[in-house]
């Protein structure tokens, strides 16, 4: 049976690994999966630390993470109107591919969960072509108003 929880600093390896499956994926690296696996880890290691910026939950499978999804929260300017003043960016939501059928909705589910509960305004994320329907069926819709600059490409 697969479990959800929350990351800890020892997932950061492994979290680091499938960070590599699912970006190597695609776009070609520029690193070896090695470079890659270390400096993310590392990375992963200083922000699942206390205190870090992210939250994160894993999918477990008989001990070994099939899946992870981070959330990020940003603080907006203080305002006097009624609207919460968190905002939180949703990102790298991966299963590996022989876990997948229900596991995505369920890491997506509790990150959600966990924004309902800590006064989130709103949720952003950048989807992939093939997930968009998984995050309409969560709620999502296209946001028309949004300005994005794309600095390098
Ligand atoms: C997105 C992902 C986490 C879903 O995991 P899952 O366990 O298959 O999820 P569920 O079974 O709960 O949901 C199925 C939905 O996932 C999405 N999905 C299925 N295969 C996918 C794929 N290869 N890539 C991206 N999304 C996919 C679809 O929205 C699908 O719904 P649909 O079949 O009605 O169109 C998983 O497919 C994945 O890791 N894909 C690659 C990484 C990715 O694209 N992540 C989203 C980044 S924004």
């Amino acid at each position: 049976m697969i479990e959800i929880r929350a990351a800890t600093v020892d997932d950061s390896a492994a979290l680091a690994g499938l960070r590599w499956e699912f970006r190597s994926a695609q776009d070609p690296a520029t690193e070896t999966q090695d470079e890659f696996v270390r400096r993310c880890a590392a990375w992963m290691r200083r922000e699942l630390s206390i205190g870090g910026a992210w939250n994160v939950w894993v999918a477990v499978d008989r001990q070994v993470i099939v899946g992870q999804v981070w959330v990020q929260t940003v603080q907006k300017i203080p305002n006097p109107a009624a609207e919460s003043e968190r905002l939180a960016y949703l990102s790298n939501l991966f299963v590996q591919t022989s876990a997948r059928g229900g596991i995505g909705t369920r890491l997506l589910a509790i990150a959600l969960d966990w924004c309902r509960a800590n006064q989130v305004d709103r949720v952003f994320l950048w989807p992939s072509a093939r997930s968009v329907t998984l995050y309409l069926r969560h709620g999502f819709s296209r946001n028309a108003d949004v300005m994005e600059l794309k600095i390098r490409s």
